[in-house]
């Protein structure tokens, strides 16, 4: 057995022992968690992705262009960027006219980021990849001696949807301290739309993202000697049209008692609910205003076709400016 990871099993212990029983969505992505996440991607119902793509295909070089109002040449960064499958549309237009031959990525695991130094430099020519392995914002203070002009921040995926929108407006504000003036950000929101839709997306009818769901457990089992039975536990996605929130849960199917960690016990009364994961899904009014709140101006705004997703592209204003709107 792998010796457990310390932080994985204080978080997991800390959060099955909370009122509200909840778990850490970023422990979803062990070797399985990723290869399944792949497969929602993938799936019919998960339009995300393919949303998203649609954007960076068709509109990198409205994209571009708007970001040439700001700046002539920018260094490009990426916050989680995964395998970069649809940043690499704007990093090649990017390349291609001369705004920018360097790309940053930042990314947890360090095995995305050596696949991506390997990979890049082969498809796009001419173009500098230096990774990051590690938490965001303890790269960004890395790369800062790195690279200490203009930037693109790309944070894309509809990551910010799994923060609670207080922690999302919280990770803008820090991140904007680390931008200067004139830097731009352009940051994928998923959208408000027909709740079916996203209810399915989250519920997909090959049950893939309950499988995404439950291998957190079996995750626990393997690397904390947990004992739960995977059978006893019930996805349970549910959307607030309300709110935005599309919240995940794992419904314990009756009374029973889990053990991790070799001595420590867990009690679920039937029905009671662990929290997964939320993905927040927004409305434009509510994305200008985290822009504002946290210290950017928006620029643009680009949507998919069917208008589900947008990439919306900010930047840090003077302070002149500021001062101006007050
Ligand atoms: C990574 N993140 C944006 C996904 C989402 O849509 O919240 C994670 C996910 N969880 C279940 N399906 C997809």
């Amino acid at each position: 057995m792998s010796v457990p990871d310390n932080h994985f099993r204080r978080d997991v212990i800390r959060g099955l022992s909370a009122r509200q029983k909840y778990l850490e969505p970023k422990y979803f992505y062990d070797a399985t968690g990723d290869r399944l996440f792949q497969q929602i991607m993938e799936s019919p119902e998960y339009y995300l992705t393919n949303a998203e793509l649609e954007i960076l295909q068709r509109q990198s070089n409205a994209i571009l262009g708007s970001c040439l109002q700001y700046q002539r040449r920018f260094d490009i960064v990426e916050l989680g960027a995964g395998d970069a499958s649809k940043s690499l549309f704007l990093l090649e237009q990017a390349l291609q006219r001369g705004i920018s031959n360097h790309y940053y990525p930042i990314d947890i695991s360090g095995n995305v980021i050596g696949q991506l130094e390997q990979n890049i430099p082969g498809k796009l020519p001419g173009l500098a990849v230096k990774g990051f392995t590690g938490e965001y914002f303890h790269m960004l203070d890395e790369l800062a001696r790195y690279s200490q002009g203009p930037k693109l921040v790309l944070f894309l995926g509809a990551t910010i949807g799994n923060m609670q929108p207080e922690e999302a407006l919280h990770f803008c504000r820090e991140l904007h301290t680390y931008l200067n003036e004139g830097d731009l950000l352009l940051i994928g929101f998923d959208l408000k739309k027909d709740p079916s839709v996203i209810l399915d997306a989250y519920n997909d009818a090959a049950g893939i993202t309950r499988e995404f769901n439950l291998n957190l457990l079996r995750r626990i089992n393997r690397e904390l000697e947990g004992n739960f039975d995977l059978e006893k536990f019930r996805h349970y996605p549910v959307y607030d049209p309300g709110t935005g929130a599309c919240k995940s849960y794992l419904i314990s199917t009756e009374a029973q008692k889990v053990t991790l960690c070799g001595d420590t016990e867990i009690s679920f009364d039937k029905d009671e609910a662990i929290y997964m994961e939320v993905s927040q899904k927004y409305d434009m009014r509510q994305i200008e205003q985290m822009a504002r709140k946290s210290g950017f101006a928006p620029v643009q705004h680009f949507y998919d076709r069917e208008k589900r997703f947008v990439d919306t592209l900010w930047t840090v204003p003077s302070l002149k400016t500021v001062l101006g709107n007050h």
